[in-house]
């Protein structure tokens, strides 16, 4: 039997550094892990250490016309961390990052995916970041939040606050979300053309 496949869709706040420990749960539970990365995700990642971890290139970049997929499907996804701008984006439809393209093309796929606001509290309310929260979560999308999950830090720099990641607990989310998830009928083709 095949594996399933988690793509961790990482974007540019300093918990991105710690993605591996995400990998490894998932790895553990037999899912083969696809690290997508933001282009500003970038900064913050040991890139030959997750392409040696799971196999696979971290990708940022859309691949180019006639090359083929360089991913498989995913049957979930993990948006971790997820910075303030990315959720705005994400809930505006932009794909002008192949991390966005994967996960606007989630929502209308229904495939399950977990995600966790990482920033500080002045960021992370501001009107649209918290509206986006709102329509995520009107689509299916698990946004976790909360003071028991990963609370907004005060403002100013976020690396020391990066250590208290919640992988664990995200990784329980989606494993729960997959066992209750069935996919949509009809609109895989959009994401074969797409990606
Ligand atoms: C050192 C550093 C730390 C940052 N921390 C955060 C953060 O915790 N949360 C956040 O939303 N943005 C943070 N940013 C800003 C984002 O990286 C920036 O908004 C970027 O455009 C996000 O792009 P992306 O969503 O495509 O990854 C940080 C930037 C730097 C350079």
């Amino acid at each position: 039997m095949t594996a399933p496949v988690l793509h961790a869709v990482v974007t540019g706040a300093p918990p991105a550094a710690h993605v591996g420990v995400l990998v490894e749960l998932a790895q553990r539970d037999g899912w083969q892990v696809c690290v997508v990365a933001s282009p500003d995700a970038r900064k913050f990642l040991n890139v030959p250490a997750l392409t040696e971890k799971t196999g696979l290139p971290v990708l940022s970049e859309y691949r180019q016309p006639g090359d083929p997929v360089a991913l498989p499907r995913s049957d979930a996804l993990a948006v971790v961390p997820a910075t303030g701008n990315t959720l705005a984006k994400w809930a505006a439809g932009i794909s002008d990052t192949y991390a966005l393209g994967l996960l606007v093309e989630a929502v209308a796929l229904k495939t399950p995916v977990v995600a966790v606001p990482f920033s500080n509290r002045a960021h992370l309310a501001h009107p649209a970041i918290v509206d986006a929260v709102v329509r995520l979560r009107s689509w299916d999308v698990t946004v976790l939040t909360g003071d028991n999950i990963c609370p907004p830090h005060p403002p100013g720099p976020g690396g020391p606050y990066a250590a208290a990641f919640p992988w664990e607990v995200v990784w329980e989310a989606l494993r729960a979300r997959v066992e209750t998830t069935h996919p949509g009928p009809g609109v895989p083709a959009l994401e074969e053309q797409h990606r």
